[in-house]
């Protein structure tokens, strides 16, 4: 997965850091088994945590008003990796682990990236 700068930065340092890291942490799978997903997700999973308290931090502090769908994003993606990694004990769970780590999390990244993080960055920078 490839950090493009022409779309994924955002010019605001306290998101694009996170950012940074989560593409980081995602290149960071050296073995393409089941035990190497499931820890990469798990390392994933907890930065994620921190990297949308923050955001949605940032969203308080400046009272933006999108937060919500924004906030509500935020907690379905959660709520999705919390789900594929505690269903990955079975042969069909570790399936699906690997498709949404490969297929649905760089297209979740690139989308929201270019949605709802472009907007609240815009909106910080304005508004500050
Ligand atoms: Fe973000
Ligand atoms: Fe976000």
């Amino acid at each position: 997965m490839n950090f493009d700068n022409s779309k994924h930065l955002l010019n605001y340092v306290n998101m694009d850091k996170f950012h940074l890291e989560f593409v980081d942490i995602y290149n960071s799978l050296e073995e393409e088994n089941i035990e190497g997903y499931k820890n990469v997700m798990m390392r994933i999973f907890e930065q994620t945590k921190l990297h949308f308290c923050s955001e949605e931090n940032l969203m308080k502090e400046h009272s933006y008003p999108r937060s919500k769908e924004h906030s509500d994003e935020h907690k379905k993606v959660l709520y999705e990796m919390e789900y594929f990694i505690k269903s990955s004990v079975t042969s069909v769970g570790k399936k699906f682990l690997k498709s949404y780590y490969r297929e649905a999390l760089p297209y979740w990244f690139d989308s929201h990236l270019l949605s709802m993080d472009s907007d609240l960055a815009s909106f910080l920078k304005n508004n500050s």
